[in-house]
């Protein structure tokens, strides 16, 4: 039978009339509206077996596209067997409209009570149209680009039939060494937690049921971000103070922000694995929070409480992860195979299961799946949508905007638009998928614009280029390990020939796309490959070089700091990239980027970070003592600071001022500074503030990001920015386990980045 939008929902009207609940359209989030959600899903599940209850907590990966380890054989079969039974939930990588419309046809039309699926997707920074990489992003610290670029990612992801994106990545990392560094806001708990909220507003819109969003996913809950040594799944061992003060805070604003999915992580936390751990996901998020979504699991991460010593088999795997809260089941067939065994046999409550089913079927009616299942099925809007003129300009200006102007002596940038000779060097420079960074499952090969595109459109100078060396070898596709070029440098000699004709050199030097994310942790930090020795080869040539880092995560490049007079961090930006860093070049563009994330000077400092404790003995208090906290071989300070960033602008600060040195509850006090862009080219900056809890129940980090404005000025203008301290601002997770705000000295510093600022002390007095 085909589908017919209207019958479905007469049936739909008449199932849910005969049950005795109301039928009218309900997605938005009123209460009352809520209230008639809830109503709705308690009338469904009167309907439901315990295997159907089950069945919804059930997901499965699409038959096609994989992003975990490969199925074993014989599970395809199996799955859509449960598919046709009504016990599936929900669906992953599936991909296109028409494939969608296939399966959610099987669950409307061929199961006994026709629930519709959830289709999800890594739609981590676009799904086709590819913005740049979320740290990148969270480099532009400007939240409505963030935001419109989840609207874009959720609009195109919709129209190829995607209902749920398993984005914004929240969790906080302070090691560049882990590869999803790429795939976060970075090191900060403030910022990240701004950015989850700007994110999620822009998947999930104001309204879930209109077919341009998506559900978003807070992920991975939690801890995920501080694995040992920076190496991928590894474990967890953190403070309470660490986990509350800096782990969680972006995944309490998801809630607050509403995002309606949580993920948990792989792997284990202080001895207890995320996915099979009820303080945080009960306790924490069920209970204190009152999230009243759903959390899935990660891809296969119930069963990996077997390895991680932590349950016996999947049986007692699936007991542990449902009594701890997780509600649905990606990819371990755990829940499916074993849930309602344990019921009967006592060891889980039906009433955990419904009420894993009740929030699971919530977000389906908040999305409007009910009235129309197929409403992200329209293979000609998925024709006309996907890719469009209007997502190419999005993408770009947030392209753009994600840039860190490094380094720029003596001016060297923006370039001269004509009469110029410039080389480009560099494989990265030539290469149209590697900008695409990782994480863009849905997108197209070859399909970014390269610096060499973007640069050739500048037709007023001669553009040289050669390519030096390769960075990787053979395949670089999602699944699999990419080979480094470490030896090959028979490419060198060209470059060198074209750095010596050359005014200016462009090299675009750094990680491919595909050398992080997800698996692919570093112990190096450094560019990888041959490329340190390019530089250097080209270096003794030309000097005049203009080094653009194309990179997934903070690098250890101390030499090209000390010697390079141009560095720009140009991260994976996605489609448009190599138009977004030409325009940047030739000064059409002005940088306004600032790090989100410590650049070490050396990988054996991390990790590093800029909201570090003090420690008993921060300097050295005798002349060459060695009896301090610091490294006989290398600084301590970074290489680039969190929050730095330059501009072709000129911007100064002054005139610190407080409107009262002491403050008491219910008071504030007004900070103010006045920036000053003392140049002729208009500019954006990021104004920060951070604030120190000089002595507290706990100690406190030496500096704590608590505001920042981006603020644009006009040649010569000044302005006066004022920001408000109060109580709230001064609150951390205290010694008396709460979150809470102490008396006592503060300071205040105000600048453009973490390590250049301007301070004031102040008192809190508590009443
Ligand atoms: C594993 C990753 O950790 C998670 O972030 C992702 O969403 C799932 N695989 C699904 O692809």
């Amino acid at each position: 039978m085909k589908f017919n939008p209207i019958i479905y929902s007469l049936l739909i009207t008449l199932f849910i009339a005969l049950i005795g609940c109301d039928s009218k359209k309900t997605n938005s989030f009123s209460s009352k509206d809520k209230d008639s959600i809830d109503s709705k899903v308690d009338s469904i599940l009167k309907l439901m077996t315990l295997e159907e209850k089950i069945g919804q907590m059930n997901q499965y990966n699409g038959f096609w596209e994989i992003t975990g380890p490969t199925p074993k054989e014989g599970q395809a079969a199996k799955k859509y067997e449960d598919l046709k039974k009504g016990h599936v939930g929900s669906m992953l990588n599936v991909k296109g409209a028409k494939e969608v419309y296939a399966l959610q046809k099987i669950a409307v039309e061929e199961t006994r009570l026709g629930i519709p699926l959830l289709f999800g997707f890594d739609v981590i920074h676009g799904y086709k149209t590819i913005s740049p990489i979320p740290l990148a992003e969270a480099a532009s610290w400007d939240l409505e680009a963030i935001k419109e670029s989840a609207k874009i990612a959720a609009e195109e992801a919709s129209a190829v039939g995607i209902n749920w994106t398993f984005a914004p990545m929240v969790d906080i990392s302070r090691d560049a060494r882990w590869g999803r560094v790429m795939e976060g806001a970075g090191e900060d708990p403030f910022l990240g937690s701004k950015i989850a909220e700007a994110r999620i507003k822009g998947f999930q819109g104001d309204d879930l049921s209109s077919n341009k969003t998506v559900l978003a996913c807070a992920k991975h809950f939690a801890g995920y971000g501080f694995a040992e040594s920076g190496r991928d799944y590894n474990t967890v061992d953190v403070s309470e103070q660490t986990l509350q003060n800096i782990i969680l805070p972006p995944f309490k604003a998801s809630v607050d922000a509403g995002v309606r999915t949580f993920m948990n992580s792989f792997n284990d936390l202080n001895g207890i694995p995320a996915t099979g751990n009820k303080f945080l996901q009960r306790d924490i998020l069920k209970d204190d929070w009152q999230f009243d979504g759903f959390i899935v699991s990660d891809w296969g991460s119930i069963n990996e409480m077997i390895p991680h010593g932590y349950a016996k088999d999947s049986k007692n795997a699936a007991e542990i992860a449902i009594n701890a809260g997780s509600d649905m089941d990606m990819e371990s067939y755990a829940y499916i195979d074993h849930l309602k065994q344990l019921v009967e046999e006592g060891k889980v409550k039906e009433s955990d299961i419904e009420d894993a089913a009740r929030r699971i079927l919530r977000t389906k009616f908040e999305l409007g799946l009910f009235e129309n299942p197929y409403k992200y099925c329209d293979e000609s809007y998925e024709k006309a949508t996907v890719g469009k003129k209007e997502f190419q300009d999005g993408v770009l200006d947030i392209a753009k905007k994600s840039i860190v102007l490094l380094k720029n002596d003596n001016n060297l940038l923006p370039l001269q638009k004509s009469g110029k000779k410039i080389a480009l060097i560099g494989a990265l420079a030539n290469d149209k998928t590697s900008p695409l960074g990782s994480w863009r499952i849905g997108a197209d090969d070859e399909s970014a614009i390269s610096v060499l595109e973007g640069m050739n459109a500048y037709e007023g100078n001669q553009l040289f280029y050669a390519k030096g060396a390769d960075v990787v070898i053979g395949r670089t596709q999602f699944m699999w390990e990419t080979k480094i070029n470490d030896t090959d440098k028979s490419e060198f000699s060209k470059a060198i020939e074209v750095a010596k004709k050359a005014d200016v050199v462009v090299m675009v030097l750094g990680e491919h796309g595909l050398q992080s994310g997800e698996g692919r942790s570093r112990s190096d930090l450094g560019l990888p490959g041959v490329q340190q020795d390019l530089l250097e080869a080209v270096y003794k040539v030309n000097k005049n070089i203009v080094l653009v880092l194309n990179n997934g995560r903070p690098l250890a490049i101390p030499w090209a700091k000390e010697n390079i007079p141009a560095i720009v961090e140009a991260w994976h930006l996605g489609t448009q990239s190599g138009n977004a860093i030409a325009q940047v070049l030739y000064g059409d563009y002005n940088p306004s980027g600032k790090l989100p994330m410590t650049f070490p000077r050396n990988v054996g400092q991390v990790p590093l970070y800029y909201n570090y404790k003090n420690t008993g003995r921060p300097s050295m208090n005798e002349p060459e003592s060695v009896f301090w906290s610091h490294y006989i071989d290398e600084q301590n300070t970074p290489l680039f600071a969190f929050g730095h960033g330059l501009s072709y602008s000129k911007f100064e600060y002054s005139n610190l001022s407080l409107s009262k040195k002491s403050f008491q509850n219910n008071e504030k006090i007004e900070v103010s500074i006045t920036l000053k862009n003392n140049s002729n080219i208009k500019g954006k900056e990021v104004v920060q503030l951070y604030i120190r809890d000089l002595i507290a129940s706990l100690t406190r980090p030496v500096k704590e990001l608590k505001a920042f404005e981006l603020v644009e000025l006009k040649p010569q203008e000044a302005r006066v920015i004022t920001f408000i301290i109060d109580e709230k601002m001064l609150e951390f997770y205290s010694a008396n386990s709460k979150w809470e705000a102490e008396s006592g000295e503060f300071k205040v510093f105000v600048g453009g980045s973490s390590d250049n600022v301007m301070e004031e002390n102040f008192q809190f007095l508590k009443k």
